[in-house]
């Protein structure tokens, strides 16, 4: 009985035989001997019309019409027939309806039709039943598969890396810390009294945290497998309220032995392309929901992504177009000041991908200063910058960020000092430069803003279905 039948997105043609469909009513609409319901399984944008004929209904069915409201699940059988109304090319001539759950309307809270997709988040656990979320959801399935077949078609292998974990990647400082339980305070509360649990703040008495980035142990597998791939959750303990930043988030990691930067770069290059390509075959009536309510140059952007090269640009190049173009109006600019040595601003970037190179754009060669300690120092300007890349955007800023990873033991012990960095802590990761070392590379795609990108959806707390952020962990 709970076999589910999805009616197929592109529904058009009549049926001789009955269908079934299982879900909810989007509108429903009354008359004397008939009403018209609109039912979305989730299975596409609109749902599907049922017509509800007195004269064609069992009792049973016709005494159910009462009980339907916006909102309410239902089962409905009956053969696809021609529709006479203009909206959509076949409907269901209902023989059995079933109201399977009732939805009280004066408190169900998306009875209305339109909400704002900020008061959506307040109820993040019902705002999947709108077309946005719906369809988000949908876009951001496919890209994750799209993902997956990408690397496992060229032999990348899976790696789950640990979430929990002593070190930190990008030595930025974003950590959660992990603690067990503070028994005295929280077991009243757990109401449990027979827990025995550690009473050290840390995590059994050694300080971890929650990863920032699958890459230090992404490198370990890469330097024994060839190229493997992490996808899994990262967190960052950063406490700002932007339309492009998560406290926990999903990223994509590959990391390519007998690599260089330009292999990440290229490697970067595909996967897009890639996963680009499989939504636009595979999500078009999403996407053409997306482009027509959010953002009118979603299709056009997304096939100029897939047709047109990326652009390259060194970092040094970068800052002096940016001084040519601040130079013109200083005043039309957040930070005006641009130097060697700046980490650019998202109006930098964007400027950089909308306007200056009206297309995605690596930026490569950053400043050792402002990156991490991992990067490859490069030769030729004695390790003032590194190979490092970042994917600008049109809409969302970077993307991506990468880097061939430094391979000489001698080189990064020194950064890890320069670093301020406890060398014992990365023993194992040394290790790796001890024991048959060699060049990789890789990079870290952030999901959520590939999600943002590919929906053209404005804040990234629509591309996930629980967002964390400052001051939210309910759901
Ligand atoms: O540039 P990031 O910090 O790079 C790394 O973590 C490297 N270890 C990756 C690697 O080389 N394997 O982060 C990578 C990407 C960014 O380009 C951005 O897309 C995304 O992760 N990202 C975030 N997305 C949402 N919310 C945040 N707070 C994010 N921080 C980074
Ligand atoms: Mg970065």
């Amino acid at each position: 009985d709970f076999i589910r039948y999805a009616v197929p997105v592109d529904a058009k043609e009549p049926t001789d035989s009955d269908i079934t469909i299982k879900g909810w009513v989007r509108t429903i609409r009354k008359q004397k001997t008939l009403a018209f319901a609109q039912v979305n399984d989730g299975s596409n944008l609109g749902g599907i019309q049922c017509v509800l004929n007195f004269d064609q209904l069992d009792e049973a069915s016709q005494a159910a019409i009462d009980q339907v409201t916006t909102g309410c699940a239902v089962q409905i059988t009956g053969p696809l027939v021609p529709s006479q109304g203009g909206q959509q090319a076949v409907e269901v001539a209902a023989k059995t309806l079933r109201v399977v759950g009732l939805c009280p309307a004066d408190t169900y809270p998306l009875a209305k039709k339109r909400h704002s997709l900020e008061y959506l988040r307040s109820i993040a656990h019902l705002r999947p039943r709108t077309n946005t979320i719906a369809a988000v959801a949908r876009v951001r399935s496919q890209l994750a598969a799209a993902i997956h077949s990408f690397f496992q078609s060229q032999n990348f292998v899976y790696v789950q890396t640990p979430l929990i974990t002593a070190s930190d990647c990008e030595g930025a400082g974003e950590l959660f810390r992990v603690t067990t339980l503070d028994l005295e305070q929280e077991l009243p509360r757990l109401n449990n009294t027979d827990r025995t649990v550690d009473y050290s703040q840390d995590f059994f008495g050694k300080p971890a945290f929650l990863t920032v980035s699958g890459q230090l142990g992404g490198e370990t597998h890469a330097c024994a497998l060839g190229d493997i791939y992490t996808f899994g959750p990262t967190f960052r303990a950063e406490n700002s309220q932007t339309t492009r930043h998560l406290a926990e988030f999903h990223m994509v990691e590959p990391e390519m032995a007998f690599a260089d930067l330009q292999t990440a770069m290229e490697n970067a290059e595909q996967l897009l392309k890639y996963t680009v390509s499989h939504v636009l075959k595979n999500c078009q009536e999403d996407l053409t929901f997306f482009s027509s309510f959010y953002d009118k140059e979603l299709l056009d952007r997304l096939q100029k992504l897939v047709d047109q090269p990326f652009a390259r640009v060194s970092y040094r190049e970068a800052i002096a177009y940016l001084q040519e173009e601040i130079a013109k109006d200083p005043s039309k600019w957040q930070y005006p000041h641009v130097e060697f040595g700046t980490d650019l601003a998202t109006e930098h970037e964007r400027w950089l991908a909308e306007t200056k190179f009206e297309s995605c754009v690596f930026v490569y060669n950053y400043p050792a200063a402002i990156k991490a300690f991992y990067m490859r120092a490069n030769d030729e300007d004695n390790g003032e910058t590194v190979n490092a890349m970042d994917l600008l955007v049109p809409g969302v800023g970077e993307l991506v960020g990468g880097s061939q990873r430094e391979e000489r033991l001698d080189v990064l012990e020194q950064k890890l000092r320069d670093n301020n960095l406890n060398l014992d802590d990365y023993w194992w990761y040394l290790d790796l430069r001890r024991y048959g070392s060699v060049p990789h590379a890789g990079y870290g795609l952030g999901f959520e803003r590939l999600v943002q990108y590919v929906t053209g959806i404005e804040n990234i707390r629509e591309a996930i279905a629980f967002p964390r952020y400052p001051g939210n962990a309910e759901f």
